[in-house]
């Protein structure tokens, strides 16, 4: 039995828990989340808060094993609550964290950790729903994950990125093509090395996901792969005074070609309101010049050399060559990638896309749930 003892005044219910805590439901949130205001397929809700008393009074309480019962006598109104449903919501100091949504637990790497990336064979990610959970459970916690063997054919990474979520589609298409183009509009589509950086940081969202599939490699054309966050954090502690300018100086990002204007404005690292680090964006071909006092623009300087020096510091760097048929995932509000330069005669050529993260956590969980891996309430 999970209840030591049930009680109530006219405007709450309070439980004692077997465990030790006790838990106080306020009388208007239990009318709220009456079952019955629940549409019995979808769960939504089908009430306004309009549609309930201001001051609902509780007459009457009862419980059982699985179960609590409040009765609201003068609404003619009972609604019965699962008493795990209710211990789940508990209220007490213990548990009553500020709401947020939903975040995975994060494993922060260095180029140390490379030997632990996940990396699942096609095969084995199309024909397993639980391996396709682990590799998004790992691409959720490290940002990262690897593909081998994927087919190399055109478009491939579609039926890979509908495991995923959901694309967002840009100016670059729906996919995009990595690959020496004469006229190029972003220096991507050259042979040139491309420096760390995460991609169009000058869009509203930026977009959450990339997956980039290899269709042919050639000689050099290295990629490089930096853990942003383990990269912040670091900052966080060396040197407070760059972090903090960094995190609070929002510096405008660009982007035009012939049919496109975007432009936003953001700082490199975004923070969570409890201090965590939301997100980095770091993209020195599309930062605008700065709109800054003169002193302040050194200031700003002196911070952004010291997260640049970070970045490209060889223990933070993954270093690898994507051969044909590898594809990789990773978080762009996280993961910098970069590439070094490769000789133009070869035809290397990747495949891209963007996806939102909301995809990713929403499979991941749906996933979980229908394997029996995570419980998730409603
Ligand atoms: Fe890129
Ligand atoms: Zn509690």
């Amino acid at each position: 039995m999970k209840i030591a003892n049930v009680s109530h005044a006219q405007d709450r219910l309070r439980v004692s828990w077997a465990g030790g805590h006790h838990s106080e439901y306020h009388s208007l949130w239990l009318l709220d989340n009456s079952p019955e205001h629940r549409d019995e397929h979808n769960g939504q809700r089908r009430i306004d808060i309009l549609d309930l008393p201001e001051d609902p009074e509780i007459s009457d309480v009862a419980f059982g094993d699985e179960w609590i019962e409040v009765t609201w006598a003068a609404l003619g109104k009972s609604a019965r609550f699962p008493v795990q449903w209710l211990e789940d919501r508990c209220n007490c100091n213990a548990h009553i964290f500020p709401p947020i949504a939903p975040r995975p637990e994060l494993t922060l790497w260095r180029t140390e950790d490379a030997g632990r990336f996940c990396e699942m064979e096609y095969r084995e990610f199309c024909g397993s729903a639980s391996a396709r959970a682990r590799w998004l459970r790992a691409a959720a916690s490290w940002g990262i994950a690897f593909l081998r063997g994927v087919l190399c054919e055109e478009r491939e990474i579609l039926l890979v990125a509908s495991f995923v979520g959901w694309l967002r589609e840009t100016n670059y298409g729906r996919v995009f093509n990595v690959a020496v183009n004469p006229r190029p509009n972003n220096l991507a589509y050259t042979n040139t090395a491309l420096g760390l950086h995460t991609d169009n940081p000058y869009r509203e969202p930026v977009p959450g996901l990339q997956i980039l599939h290899c269709l042919k490699s050639a000689d050099g054309g290295e990629s490089l792969f930096v853990d942003g966050f383990a990269v912040a954090e670091t900052l966080r502690q060396m040197d407070a005074d760059a972090f903090d300018q960094i995190t609070r100086t929002k510096v405008e990002f660009r982007f035009q070609d012939a049919s496109t204007e975007l432009s936003t404005c953001r700082p490199l690292i975004q923070l969570h309101e409890d201090g965590s680090i939301a997100a980095v964006h770091y993209n020195s071909r599309s930062i605008a010049p700065l709109k800054l006092p003169a002193d302040s623009v050194a200031v700003f300087y002196r911070a952004y050399r010291r997260f640049a020096l970070l970045l490209s510091d060889p223990r933070f760097q993954v270093r690898m060559h994507l051969n044909a048929g590898d594809l990789v995932l990773f978080d762009n509000h996280r993961v910098l990638h970069g590439r070094t330069a490769f000789s133009s005669s070869e035809p290397r050529r990747l495949q891209g896309v963007y996806l939102d993260h909301d995809g990713l956590l929403s499979n991941l969980a749906a996933l979980e749930r229908t394997l029996g891996i995570r419980y998730v309430s409603r």
